[in-house]
């Protein structure tokens, strides 16, 4: 029984006008979370990045990139000055930028180092609940056994875990048998997340993983904004409620100062992902992807819808 759903961080596109939107036209997910919040030794957040977590937002948990502990505390301690009583760390982007320096998926390939970093972590006082957002393993699935035996030494709120490896990105199935028996080694709340894309898929999951309530979706949910209000029972997205969602999200690009051909660029990064609800209308989305000015894009979205 899902109880539980919230939307997945997604680099560039869940920044902050996105999810305030989506929750105001769409709503259905719980909670957001911020795409990761690199951290530096300077111990500041760029400006961009404050900008996604301030002011205080009781439905948002910021989630935090850094391989380093006290990068970490410190990290979790500034956002918890915001109002936050819950900080989610990064243990799952595989982009080799990232991984080379050891952070997101690339802290899952040393359990000895992860286990030192959350001794450390956990040591700190005044800090706010930690939960983290993992995948399975850095190579090979084999390898979450002792990831599991880390992950449950230490009292983290939740845990989440996209059950792949970091090898895989976000290709092939989902591993449920892994993501099991890692749940089985944790003793706090666990949260499933993986190609839920639609509630069909949401009802099999959810009957293959009895006793999971807490579900999370990304790209699922860029590509059918109304999915969390449906797998709760709601009705999907009409066709003016989709017109609403994509003219209140332009104009709260415009408001985030975002230049004219920025906004365009990432209306069309939306449709990379709602195309997929739209399999029959290849000639209407072709217009809206070479569309070059606002004009254009509308006049090909309203044809589309
Ligand atoms: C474009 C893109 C950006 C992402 N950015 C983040 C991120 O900032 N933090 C994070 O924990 N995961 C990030 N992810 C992973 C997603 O949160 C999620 O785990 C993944 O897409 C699988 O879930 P889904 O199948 O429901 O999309 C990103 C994924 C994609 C495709």
């Amino acid at each position: 029984m899902i109880e539980h759903i919230s939307f997945a961080p997604l680099e560039g596109i869940t920044v902050a006008a996105f999810r305030h939107v989506h929750r105001d036209v769409f709503g259905g997910a719980d909670t957001y979370y911020t795409p990761f919040l690199a951290t530096n030794q300077h111990h500041h957040f760029k400006h961009r990045d404050e900008r996604e977590y301030l002011p205080y937002d009781p439905q948002l948990i910021p989630q935090v990139l850094t391989a380093n502990a006290v990068d970490f505390i410190w990290a979790a301690r500034e956002i918890a000055s915001a109002g936050y009583e819950e900080v989610n760390l990064n243990l799952g982007c595989p982009s080799p930028t990232v991984v080379t320096k050891g952070k997101g998926s690339g802290m899952l390939a040393d359990p000895e180092r992860l286990n030192a970093f959350f001794e450390e972590v956990f040591a700190a006082e005044d800090l706010p609940r930690i939960s983290v957002k993992t995948r399975i393993g850095y190579n090979d699935a084999s390898e979450s056994a002792a990831l599991g035996e880390v992950l449950g030494r230490f009292p983290f709120c939740e845990v989440i875990i996209h059950p792949r490896v970091r090898t895989d990105l976000y290709k092939g199935t989902p591993n449920l048998e892994a993501f099991r028996a890692m749940a089985a080694q944790l003793t706090c709340p666990v949260c499933y997340n993986g190609d839920i894309c639609t509630p069909e898929d949401a009802a099999r999951v959810s009957k293959e993983l009895p006793g999971v309530s807490r579900f999370m979706i990304g790209r699922g949910l860029v590509a059918d904004p109304a999915l969390a209000r449906e797998i709760k029972g709601g009705d999907p997205a009409t066709v003016e409620e989709m017109q609403t969602y994509l003219d209140a999200m332009w104009d709260a690009y415009r408001e985030a100062n975002f230049a004219e051909k920025d906004i365009l660029f990432k209306m069309k990064e939306l449709w990379f992902y709602m195309g997929s609800r739209y399999p029959d209308r290849e000639d209407a989305l072709a217009r809206i992807r070479k569309s070059k000015d606002p004009d254009e894009y509308r006049d090909a979205v309203r044809r589309l819808l």
